[in-house]
């Protein structure tokens, strides 16, 4: 079996930050453009993106951002065009970072920085080994409240590294099987909401799959999205407290989410979307789900 480690930095793990407020890692699109292709949304945009307008659209989602959450920023690095979609570089939650081992070898030079980064914040790193891509929120996900995981496979993380990732917390892992190549992460089909509510595109998994979910989550607390919704990204949404930040969505779906309670800030993401992501992807949580969705204020 892969071996896991944690590497302890400088600090003990008295010492591992911890937020009393909403906290993301966000990095500029300094560098951002659609150079090579690694996902459907990518091909045919191979240069297509506008760097001007995607640095606009950027500075939208972190200005509204600040109003609610402390924004820190990582310092973008040339010849990382992706590194702006900071989500995928790692999974964090009460001070332990486990961090990506990426699929395409085109993000494998994002790593290092991000690690540094929360190395020198003081948080446990938790590596995974290189056989067993996994790519942070991109593909796993804590549920409302933290106490268990969602994890993706079939396109870019690893199932046997589901119970790897899983052990850096000691929680359950559900596996979930994608089955849709345009929504190759977790992140583009799938995400709890404050409140119990979850927010998906049912076509993008397998029956086993979605057997699953219909089992965890009631009727009531489940918000399906149409295609038309999930092909702008609808499902990639970022959920702090009440509000949730995300692309263009139909009426039908913001209806939803108002009459479910929820605040819908949607967000200007065309560049973004050329490379395959959505407004989640732009950032990295560094606060617990808990203190994230309200539950906690310490
Ligand atoms: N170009 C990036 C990649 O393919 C985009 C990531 C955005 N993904 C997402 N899950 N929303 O890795």
């Amino acid at each position: 079996m892969a071996s896991s480690s944690i590497v302890t930095p400088h600090q003990s793990s008295a010492c591992t930050p911890h937020y009393n407020r909403p906290t993301f890692l966000m990095c500029p699109p300094e560098w951002y453009g659609v150079d090579y292709v690694i996902n459907p949304w990518m091909a045919g945009n191979i240069n297509r993106s506008s760097r001007d307008l995607a640095f606009a659209q950027w500075k939208g989602i972190h200005n509204v951002l600040r109003g609610i959450a402390d924004v820190r920023l990582l310092h973008p690095e040339p010849g990382c065009p992706d590194m702006v979609f900071l989500g995928h570089g790692a999974l964090v939650q009460h001070g332990v970072a486990a961090i990506a081992s990426f699929h395409p070898a085109e993000r494998r030079a994002e790593t290092q920085h991000l690690r540094r980064w929360l190395e020198e914040q003081g948080f446990l790193l938790w590596s995974t080994p290189r056989e067993t891509a996994f790519e942070g929120e991109g593909d796993v996900t804590f549920n409302n409240d933290g106490s268990k995981l969602w994890a993706g496979h079939g396109v870019r993380t690893c199932r046997s590294a589901h119970r790897h990732i899983a052990a850096a917390w000691h929680v359950p892992v559900t596996s979930l099987h994608l089955v849709d190549p345009r929504f190759y992460h977790l992140d583009t089909c799938f995400t709890p909401l404050s409140g119990g509510f979850l927010l998906y595109y049912p076509a993008a998994f397998d029956p086993a799959s979605l057997s699953a979910i219909e089992a965890e989550y009631p009727t009531e607390k489940r918000i399906p999205v149409t295609e038309e919704d999930a092909i702008r990204m609808a499902c990639c949404a970022l959920n702090i407290g009440k509000t949730v930040f995300t692309g263009e969505l139909s009426r039908e779906l913001g209806l939803r989410l108002f009459n479910s309670g929820f605040d819908v800030v949607q967000l200007e993401l065309s560049e973004f979307i050329r490379g395959g992501g959505g407004a989640k992807s732009l950032t990295l949580r560094l606060s617990d789900m808990a203190v994230t969705h309200g539950l906690a204020t310490q």
